[in-house]
C-alpha cells in the first residue's frame, strides 16, 4: 500500500467530491464542454485586469539583476512595504513591512499560520458551512477542528460560539465573504467576536488567535464597506492572497498580514518566517512579488460579477429556489428542495448543471452555485435548473 492510511481516508472522506468531478469530465467529453454548465469549482473565468500585463511586461522588458534569486523567507522588502502602506490606508493603523509574509496563495498562508501556532492538540473553531480544506489543513498539525454551525442567515451564532470555546482553543478561524454562503460578517458581529475573545481569553488565561481568511475581502458588492478584524481584536492575523481580486489564482501569490496591535507581532513574525521555509514553500514565487508590489490598489472588475448574481439570483428565486443573496464573492448557496443535498445535486447533474452538495461544506440541505463563469454558462444551465425545480415541486 503506497500511500499512508491518513491520506487514504482523508481522500475517501472527500471521495464523492472526486466523483462528481470525474463524472463532470465524462459528460465533457461526451456532450463537449460548451454542452456541460460547470459549476462546481471557484476558478475565475474573468482574465486579471490590464494593470496586471503593464506591469508584467514592464517587469520582463526591464529586467533587474537578482530579480529572480532567492530572497528572505518573509518575502521583499518593497513588495510587504507596498502592502503595509495599502493596510494602512485601508485601516488607519500602523502597519509596516515587518507585520507582512508574502505566501503561496491563502491556502499556503493558512497553512504557516497553523504551523507556527498549533500544537498537538490545541483547537481550531470552524464554522459551517466551511472551506473543506480547512479541515485538512488543522489535521496537518495535528490539531482538532471544533466545527461550530452558523444561524439560518450563516452569521456567526456567538453564543455557540461561546459553549464551544475551550482551554484548547488557539484559533478562532473565520472566512468573510464566506465561502460557499456569500456572506459578509457584519461590523457589530465583529465587534462583538473581539469582545468574547477577550472574555474568553481572559477566563482561561490563554491566547486565542483569530484568523481571518479573506480572499474574497474586495470583491463586494452593492457598495458594501469590509469590516475588518484588525480594530476589534488585537491577536489577530490575516490570510489572503491575490487569487481573486487580481484573478490569479494559479500564480500562487497572497501574504499573512499580523495586527500591529498583536503583543507577539514580532515573535510572530520569526515563527512564520521559519514555518514559510520549513513547510517547504521556503518563499512566495518571486515574480509575482514583483508584480503585486505595484497593484495594491487594483481590484478586477466587480461589475462583471455583480451582474452575474444578479442575473442568476434574480431567475432562481423566481423558479422557488430559497438562498440569501451574496453580499461578496462570487458563490450562491441555496437551500435544496429535498433534504437529501447529494441526490439533488445528482438530480442537477443528469441536466449536465454541475454544482457541489453543502454536505462538502459540513452543511446538509444546500447546494453552491459557483458563479464564476461565463455568462453564457449561467442562461444555458436556467432550462435545468427550472426543470429540476418543478421535479422537486418548487414554485
Ligand atoms: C475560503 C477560501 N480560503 C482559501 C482559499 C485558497 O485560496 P488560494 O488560491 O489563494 O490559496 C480558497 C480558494 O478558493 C477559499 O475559497
Amino acid at each position: 500500500m503506497a500511500i499512508a492510511q491518513r491520506v487514504r481516508q482523508h481522500m475517501q472522506a472527500a471521495s464523492w467530491i472526486r466523483a462528481m468531478f470525474e463524472q463532470g469530465m465524462q459528460l465533457k467529453q461526451q456532450y463537449g464542454a460548451d454542452n456541460v454548465y460547470d459549476f462546481s469549482l471557484g476558478n475565475p473565468v474573468l482574465e486579471p485586469p490590464p494593470q496586471f500585463y503593464e506591469v508584467l511586461h514592464h517587469l520582463i522588458t526591464h529586467p533587474r539583476p537578482g530579480m529572480h534569486r532567492y530572497m528572505p523567507n518573509v518575502g521583499y522588502l518593497e513588495t510587504r512595504a507596498a502592502i503595509a502602506t495599502q493596510l494602512a490606508h485601508e485601516t488607519g493603523m500602523p502597519w509596516t513591512a515587518d507585520h507582512i509574509v508574502m505566501v503561496v496563495g491563502a491556502a499556503g498562508g493558512l497553512n504557516v499560520v497553523m504551523k507556527t501556532l498549533l500544537d498537538p492538540g490545541d483547537e481550531v473553531m470552524i464554522f459551517s458551512p466551511y472551506f473543506v480544506e480547512y479541515l485538512f489543513y488543522v489535521e496537518n498539525y495535528q490539531g482538532v477542528s471544533r466545527v461550530v454551525p452558523t444561524n439560518a442567515q450563516f452569521n456567526l451564532d456567538l453564543e455557540a460560539m461561546a459553549q464551544a470555546c475551550s482551554p484548547r482553543t488557539k484559533i478562532v478561524l473565520i472566512n468573510s465573504p464566506n465561502n460557499p454562503s456569500g456572506v459578509v460578517y457584519p461590523a457589530a458581529t465583529i465587534q462583538a467576536l473581539g469582545e468574547l475573545l477577550r472574555q474568553k481569553q481572559t477566563e482561561f488565561g490563554t491566547q486565542i488567535y483569530l484568523v481571518s481568511d479573506e480572499p474574497y475581502k474586495k470583491l463586494l458588492y452593492d457598495g458594501l464597506t469590509y469590516p475588518d478584524v484588525y480594530p476589534s481584536y488585537a491577536n489577530s492575523l490575516v490570510v489572503t492572497s491575490h487569487a481573486k481580486d487580481l484573478a490569479l489564482p494559479g500564480e500562487r501569490i497572497g501574504y499573512i498580514a499580523t495586527n500591529p496591535a498583536c503583543v507577539d507581532a514580532h515573535e510572530l513574525q520569526d515563527g512564520l518566517s521559519f514555518a514559510n521555509r520549513t513547510l517547504g514553500f521556503v518563499n512566495a514565487p518571486a515574480l509575482m512579488q514583483h508584480v503585486v508590489t505595484q497593484l495594491q490598489g487594483v481590484t478586477i472588475d466587480m461589475r462583471q460579477y455583480a451582474r452575474k448574481r444578479d442575473f442568476l439570483c434574480t431567475n432562481l428565486a423566481a423558479m422557488g429556489y430559497q438562498f440569501v443573496k451574496p453580499q461578496g464573492g462570487f458563490y450562491l448557496f441555496p437551500r435544496t428542495p429535498i433534504s437529501d443535498d447529494v441526490s439533488f445535486v445528482k438530480s442537477l447533474l443528469q441536466r449536465r448543471i454541475l454544482t457541489v452538495p453543502g454536505s462538502g461544506f459540513g452543511t446538509p440541505g444546500y447546494f453552491r452555485i459557483a458563479y464564476c463563469v461565463e455568462d453564457s454558462t449561467i442562461e444555458r444551465a436556467l432550462e435545468g435548473f427550472q426543470e429540476v425545480a418543478r421535479e422537486h415541486g418548487l414554485a
